[in-house]
């Protein structure tokens, strides 16, 4: 029964790899142009540069987190921070497009000091600091290691599964608390690729039963999503929707939104179930219909800040949205696929603009200013973040590549 099930699951797998690389080389939604692509390129060179920058100022063994532009102080962190996977991943994406080996070289440094987090079951992030690095490291030169490291970090991530809860744990809290937040949604993909890799559909049934859980419990009607729902740890009833990183318990905190955003693309992508394309589709209008996203579409970093239009900008968001929006353009028809593709150009024109790029030799090496980490803890705030570099580059390579890849 188990066999026949795998089997089917490995069928359909196939099946929806097939369509998803014919929409992928097509592409047809997309007609990149030429001035922005050639924007890109100088892109991508100037981030080589800074990354290499970057490198030289990294202690043995760390990670970057930020940089302090005021101070001119340079922030770094353990394998365990949930961003380590980030800095190994923009690497390969810019060894991808320039093929400076240095760049390939740091990046495989790195994901050895990062290889031992394949075994911490204490985070929810394994799929960004395991994916976003071993991932790409495998896609760009597939190897039996990485396969191996990727599968124990997808094993590991599945221990935070609870299937009372429906829930992959987000944050470990008191006895009776169980804690997810949005952001786990980035975690799926992950998992996705376990059970094609293995056969085992233990991997995808988590994913989606967290996808489901979360779509039912943590978003409101206009499509805006929580931070946090609170589930109880025995029950599984939810016992509380708030905020951590967001202005307030009912506000839309950018990245979150970013966030769930990508990961219901993801999710499409990954079943081609037609629920998760409509949810990512009513995400992206609540988004782009949004009084409060300015003209040049870097959001706020909360949309309900209450200082709006004097309220910081998070740049990180506006890479994340810019990378979900020109995946999802693919999967949609044209006026809409049309929309989120101009929506695409204008963040990314605007990240590529000196109120955003850094210039060379500044920013600690980092490529984008103006990130907000954690505001109410007034941790990270106007600061470049890794992630908000990936995204960039991943949203850049997207487009140059027509869509997704
Ligand atoms: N909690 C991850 C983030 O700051 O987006």
């Amino acid at each position: 029964m188990k066999l026949n099930f795998n089997l089917s699951i490995t069928l359909t797998l196939c099946t929806l790899i097939f369509i998803t690389s014919c929409a992928v080389k097509k592409g047809k939604k997309l007609s990149a142009k030429p001035a922005l692509v050639q924007t890109f390129e100088k892109n991508f060179q100037d981030a080589a540069l800074q990354y290499k920058l970057m490198m030289k100022n990294l202690p043995p063994e760390r990670f970057p987190k930020t940089y302090h532009p005021t101070t001119d102080k340079f922030e770094t962190s353990s394998s365990s921070w949930w961003c380590s996977g980030f800095y190994p991943g923009t690497l390969l994406y810019l060894y991808e497009q320039t093929k400076d080996q240095t760049l390939y070289d740091e990046a495989l440094r790195m994901m050895k000091v990062l290889e031992k987090e394949k075994n911490n079951k204490g985070t929810h992030d394994l799929g960004f600091m395991m994916f976003c690095s071993f991932g790409n490291a495998n896609r760009i030169e597939p190897k039996p290691e990485y396969k191996e490291i990727l599968i124990t970090s997808a094993k590991s991530l599945s221990t935070r599964f609870d299937p009372k809860v429906g829930c992959i744990k987000s944050w470990d809290a008191k006895e009776n608390e169980y804690l997810v937040i949005i952001d786990n949604m980035m975690n799926l993909e992950l998992l996705f690729w376990a059970t094609r890799i293995t056969g085992d559909s233990s991997y995808y049934k988590i994913a989606v039963t967290h996808a489901n859980t979360t779509m039912k419990n943590h978003f409101r009607r206009d499509y805006s999503s929580y931070h946090v729902i609170n589930y109880n740890s025995k029950t599984g009833a939810v016992q509380q929707r708030r905020t951590a990183q967001g202005y307030s318990d009912e506000s839309a905190w950018a990245r979150g939104q970013a966030w769930g955003l990508y990961g219901y693309t993801v999710m499409y992508r990954d079943t081609k179930d037609r629920k998760y394309l409509d949810q990512a589709n009513h995400i992206a209008q609540f988004l782009l219909n949004h009084p409060n996203l300015p003209a040049d579409k870097i959001p706020y970093w909360d949309f309900n800040a209450p200082n709006i239009p004097n309220a910081l900008r998070d740049a990180s968001a506006a890479s994340i949205m810019a990378s979900a929006l020109l995946e999802l353009s693919q999967y949609v028809d044209d006026a809409l696929s049309k929309n989120y593709v101009h929506v695409a150009e204008t963040m990314l024109q605007s990240l590529s603009s000196g109120r955003y790029k850094a210039a060379p030799g500044t920013n600690g090496g980092f490529i984008i200013k103006h990130g907000v980490g954690h505001l109410p803890q007034k941790s990270e705030v106007d600061v470049p973040l890794t992630y908000g570099d990936y995204y960039f580059i991943e949203a850049m390579a997207r487009y140059k590549n027509k869509g997704i890849f």
